[in-house]
């Protein structure tokens, strides 16, 4: 069991020291990295998302990245059997997409579904002979997943997901995956992937560059219960398309303690700490300064001052999603030009990928011979 933190320990550690190299790469190239992120469509987003990852993305793309946003809607399926929603959650998410700043005008940025993506789903074949089930059982994230969504049966595309997120991110040959620590291990595994790609299959040069995950700096947000991480499924979530109204009457609910006097104290107060965070991601005024300019105040007054913060922060966003609810065919124009895209891309690799597994037979040739 010791070991077992102490691994993880060291690999996030790892990964938080490459991601400093990766962004200082970046910066000084951005036109020899692309990245992939993705996430699979459950619902609107939230701040949660917003502060953890979206931003992270959005200073990606205007740095000049050029950038694929996957939505995961095969994903869906792996807790749950029926698709009902889905097209209207993928719907909510492109206008948060949107609303958030990617894809703005002059990006270089691709919004698609993946199962719109036939040749980048034909990757999972060859790759799932690259990862062994003793590989897939023992990640990590899915066994916490499977705890979590109370499964009586476990699908066996819950084990294999991470093989098709590996799809997802060589796909497009990225080198740069913007990720939460959950998904360290997937990660992993698609650059083992690419690893033993690369080596089985050698041909002239290396078919797959290694992925890399770029952990984001901000603090992992909780929800509105100051304990458990922000999600849909809490119930404890302030989500981007929320009115001002709505934000304030739900923070206004927000768990607190009954200590008067403001401090920041995250191994104390945990609840309190978790509003002060999210003043700062507004305001970017540090949590001891805000703490200390409401005193005894109470979290009234926080409160009442963080809604007024975070519903101007949110307001440009708001407006632009209200914009784009009301534009017809924005949602469609943006998934048409995201799917031609990667469909082109994915092409482009599975041909290379038969080439030099030796799978790409010249039908056309066969017929011409006499
Ligand atoms: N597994 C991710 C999640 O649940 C979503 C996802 C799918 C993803 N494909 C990806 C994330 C590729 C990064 C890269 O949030």
């Amino acid at each position: 069991m010791t070991t077992k933190v102490t691994d993880a320990e060291a690999a996030l550690k790892a990964a938080q020291e490459a991601s400093v190299a990766l962004n200082k790469s970046i910066a000084e190239s951005p036109e020899k990295h692309r990245m992939l992120t993705g996430d699979r469509p459950t619902g609107a987003l939230h701040i949660g998302h917003l502060f953890g990852s979206l931003q992270n993305r959005v200073r990606l793309q205007n740095q000049g990245v050029e950038s694929f946003v996957v939505i995961a809607d095969y994903q869906v399926l792996t807790d749950r059997s029926e698709a009902e929603g889905i097209d209207n959650n993928v719907r909510e998410l492109v206008l948060d997409y949107l609303a958030a700043g990617l894809n703005v005008d002059g990006s270089k940025t691709y919004i698609f579904p993946h199962s719109h993506v036939p040749a980048l789903n034909q990757l999972l074949l060859p790759f799932l002979t690259l990862v062994s089930m003793a590989d897939l059982e023992r990640n990590p994230t899915i066994k916490e997943e499977i705890q979590a969504a109370h499964l009586k049966t476990v699908n066996a595309s819950m084990f294999v997901y991470p093989v098709h997120q590996a799809a997802d991110i060589l796909f497009c040959n990225a080198t740069v995956v913007p990720v939460g620590k959950d998904q360290l291990p997937h990660l992993e595994i698609s650059r083992k992937i690419a690893r033993r790609f690369n080596k089985n299959y050698p041909g002239d040069r290396p078919t797959f560059r290694m992925p890399q995950p770029l952990l984001s700096e901000s603090y992992m947000i909780r929800g509105l219960d100051g304990t458990q991480k922000m999600s849909k499924s809490r119930n404890n979530a302030i989500f981007l398309k929320n009115t001002e109204a709505e934000t304030t009457k739900l923070l206004k609910r927000a768990k607190t303690d009954t200590d008067r006097n403001i401090t920041y104290d995250p191994v104390n107060r945990p609840e309190v700490a978790n509003l002060l965070d999210i003043y700062t991601l507004a305001t970017g005024i540090s949590q001891e300064e805000i703490a200390r300019d409401i005193g005894d105040g109470g979290s009234g007054t926080l409160k009442v001052n963080l809604s007024k913060a975070l519903n101007e922060y949110l307001a440009p966003m708001r407006e632009r999603r209200v914009t784009l609810e009301q534009t017809p065919g924005i949602v469609e124009a943006t998934l048409q030009e995201g799917v031609a895209k990667a469909q082109e891309v994915a092409n482009e690799t599975l041909l290379k990928v038969l080439k030099v597994m030796n799978m790409a037979y010249d039908i056309e040739a066969e017929k011409k011979s006499p």
